[in-house]
């Protein structure tokens, strides 16, 4: 009866949504059907496969799945509100981001809302060139900052060239070189925006004084300094935003012009992004106040569930429990690296960010799929497919700990045998394929 439902779900999918998703998932043995989600498990509609998730879809489920404090809160604001209208003043929206203004250190004072990531970079983009009347924007090669117009021009060509004539005046530079961005910043720049750790690029950790460096240039010729907290905010580093880190020292705090919001805000329930910004940048609405508008963006229901999150992932209690299990996953990881490092090459980590650097491109889908039939959910980095992305739950148990060290022994321990049957520079689909066979057992591998 649910192996039916299941065909039929599958079905139903490959008919109406997406053929070519379907063909890759059940090509490779990944076609698994959200069913319940509680916590820190995902479990298959049939009921069959329980996947503990350390992606947590790049933090959207920092609090896990189905938090109740976010339930409880949404039910209560489903009594009295609904998305509101986003042409009128708004009780919600003010408060929510009155208590995100005092969250941030310096002056980063307003907030305009939106649905998704994408949208709130957009957005992000525009203040700059509308503030500063100037039009170019560099951003880190191999960065993300989603799929619509302006977001999508900022990130990797990969996901734009196929689809016809790009905005002008993106251009992009290797993340943390800053001599490059020296080189590029001139007196038509409007913006430099950077992921506070990029994930899509597999987790990079910046060098050392890097962010204060990039804050002073963009003070020195009066450019636009955007970072894309999307991932590393509400708590993920160990911080309540990941950029805190990167302030102190001889230059001070580094104060972004403009931090961009989205994922877990959401609570894991209800979308919502936000874009917040330094008073200056008011100035681009002072003739039009509603040059951008949306319609969905800062849902009164939305704002309630997000004003939640940002309780609960402000308190110090919560930011402590982040930073000890960020501490038993290195000791745990470096154990780990230390007896498999002909496969793992480094573990990248800030706090709950972080990243498995493996031996070669081929070992990012090769440990997803290890991983996934040892039941843990890890997604290898798009642009850097030589990383899995390792960002569990915030709000898991240090047993639990152990339980994901188990499952990723093994299946690091499955991807060592199967790995040098795997050839070098092949692409991901081939690697794919490859993988497929070698766990099918229609190819001889060694050990
Ligand atoms: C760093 C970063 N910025 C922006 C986005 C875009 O967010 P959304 O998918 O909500 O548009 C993402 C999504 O994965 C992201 O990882």
């Amino acid at each position: 009866m649910e192996v039916n439902l299941k065909n039929k779900m599958v079905a139903d999918f490959r008919s109406y949504v997406s053929p070519d998703k379907v063909d890759f998932f059940q090509k490779y043995g990944l076609d698994f059907v959200s069913g319940k989600r509680e916590g820190c498990y995902l479990w298959d509609i049939d009921g069959h496969k329980k996947l503990f998730n350390a992606h947590c879809n790049g933090g959207v489920f920092n609090l896990g799945h189905r938090s109740s404090d976010i339930i409880s809160v949404l039910k209560q604001a489903l009594d009295r509100w609904d998305i509101g209208n986003h042409h009128l003043l708004s009780a919600q929206r003010a408060e929510l981001a009155k208590r995100l203004a005092d969250s941030f250190p310096g002056d980063i004072q307003y907030t305009v809302f939106g649905v998704g990531g994408g949208e709130a970079m957009d957005l992000a983009i525009k203040l700059a060139r509308g503030y500063t009347g100037r039009s170019k924007i560099v951003s880190a090669k191999g960065g993300y900052h989603g799929h619509t117009g302006l977001a999508l021009a900022a990130g990797d060509e990969k996901y734009r060239k196929s689809f016809g004539p790009q905005p002008p005046g993106f251009v992009q530079i290797p993340f943390g070189d800053l001599r490059s961005l020296e080189e590029m910043l001139d007196e038509d720049t409007a913006a430099v925006i950077y992921e506070t750790i990029p994930a899509t690029q597999g987790i990079v950790i910046p060098p050392d004084g890097f962010f204060s460096d990039v804050r002073q240039l963009c003070d020195k010729k009066g450019v636009q300094l955007i970072i894309d907290e999307v991932q590393t905010g509400l708590g993920r580093t160990g911080k309540l935003w990941g950029f805190e880190h990167f302030s102190g020292g001889s230059n001070g705090d580094m104060v972004p012009d403009i931090v961009v919001i989205g994922k877990g805000l959401s609570g894991g329930i209800y979308p919502i992004t936000a874009t917040c910004f330094r008073p200056h940048l008011q100035k681009v609405f002072n003739d039009d106040p509603f040059i951008h508008i949306s319609t969905f963006g800062g849902a009164e229901l939305g704002c309630a569930v997000a004003l939640k999150v940002l309780e609960l992932s402000s308190q110090a209690e919560f930011l402590q429990h982040v930073n000890d299990l960020a501490k038993l996953f290195r000791e745990r990881m470096d154990n780990l690296v230390e007896r498999h490092n002909h496969f793992i090459i480094a573990f990248r980590q800030l706090g709950l960010m972080m990243g498995i650097k493996m031996k070669n491109d081929m070992c990012g889908p090769l440990l997803m799929k290890t991983a996934y039939d040892k039941d843990l959910l890890l997604v290898y980095a798009g642009n850097d497919t030589s990383v899995c992305q390792f960002l569990p739950p915030l709000v898991m148990t240090f047993e639990q700990v152990d339980e994901v060290m188990e499952k990723l022994e093994a299946a690091v321990k499955k991807a060592t045998i199967l790995l040098p049957a795997l050839q070098v520079k092949e692409g991901v689909s081939s690697a794919w394929d490859k993988v497929k066979k070698l766990l099918s057992g229609e190819e001889k591998h060694g050990g």
